[in-house]
């Protein structure tokens, strides 16, 4: 009988290709076990009402990763790369599958948590349109996260771009982002970026400093297709983003919230606004929604 979560998971696993084979395979396979009744199905009986806009599959898949993370799946891990694993990605069902029964419980005690992933391969997209900013302005800019995760991306300054044959932001970071884009943005890229203010709020900040913070980063890793990364560029993206001293805390709420509404091009202070939020739009009251053009230009990039 159909499951009312199985199209969400069809339709992640199509959104895995062609970045993410294991992660395809694996939710393709979900899918079909929860039309089954099998052990995924038990799993997820508490979530089976669950909207998309919670990503249910991510949790799931965000469960099984982080078991195989914490070595509690020694069986699934012969597939993960991100642990090692080089066994065929197609053959990674049958261990899921083992797991998923096994350890059903735990399991659905883990898919219960939000989706946490700090994507930093957003601050390709989040680069060019404070670029355009810069250029068109060539003002300073505030840069205000709304569920920022452990606010990886409020440092995207501070990380390089390597576009053809130049490095773009701080050539020397520890984080490097490869061909971030497929067309040029319309900007002058040799302008620097000047973040004269940056913050990050999220109901449940991660501090990406801590074990509890990389496990809990770690685990959706893989599901960014649209990026076309595997698990392995965002591991070690998240390795150079950690690398780098901590310079942004992250807290429940904005520390400073615009007062006026911010335009386009100059909000009357002499600085201009951007609101970076990726999934986050839904949940903007209006007041927010009308951060500045960052938030247009990152659209394209929403988890
Ligand atoms: C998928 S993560 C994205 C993190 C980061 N913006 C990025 O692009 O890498 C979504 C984040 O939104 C947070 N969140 C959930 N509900 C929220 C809400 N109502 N307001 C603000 N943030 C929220 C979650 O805790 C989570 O850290």
């Amino acid at each position: 009988m159909a499951h009312p979560l199985a199209p969400q998971f069809r339709r992640q696993a199509r959104n895995c290709l062609p970045g993410s084979p294991l992660y395809a395979g694996l939710l393709d396979a979900m899918a079909a076990d929860l039309d089954d009744g099998g052990p995924t199905a038990t799993v997820m009986e508490p979530y089976r009402d669950d909207r998309s806009a919670s990503a249910p599959p991510l949790r799931l898949m965000g469960a099984l990763h982080r078991m195989v993370l914490q070595g509690h799946a020694p069986e699934l891990a012969l597939h993960y790369p991100s642990v090692g694993g080089s066994a065929s990605a197609r053959q990674a069902w049958p261990a899921a599958r083992r797991l998923l029964e096994a350890a059903g419980t735990e399991l659905a005690g883990l898919a219960g948590r939000p989706v946490q992933t700090n994507e930093v391969g957003r601050c390709a997209a989040l680069l060019g349109a404070l670029l355009v900013v810069a250029t068109r302005t060539g003002l300073p800019i505030r840069l205000f996260e709304i569920g920022a995760s452990a606010g990886l991306n409020l440092n995207v300054d501070r990380y390089a771009y390597a576009v053809d044959n130049r490095l773009l932001g701080q050539p020397d970071s520890t984080l490097r982002l490869r061909s971030p884009w497929r067309n040029y943005p319309p900007a002058e890229l040799s302008l620097p970026v000047r973040l004269v203010e940056r913050a990050g709020c999220d109901p449940l900040p991660v501090d990406p400093g801590s074990t509890e913070g990389r496990l809990t980063l770690d685990p959706q890793g893989g599901t960014r297709p649209r990026l076309l990364r595997s698990p392995e560029d965002r591991r070690q993206d998240l390795d150079g983003s950690h690398a780098l001293p901590k310079t942004t805390t992250v807290r429940r709420r904005l520390p400073t919230t615009p007062r006026r509404r911010p335009s386009p091009v100059d909000d009357g202070s002499g600085r201009t606004t951007g609101g970076d939020t990726s999934i986050q739009r839904g949940r903007l009251t209006p007041r927010h929604r009308h951060f500045g053009p960052v938030t247009a230009r990152t659209r394209r990039h929403q988890a």
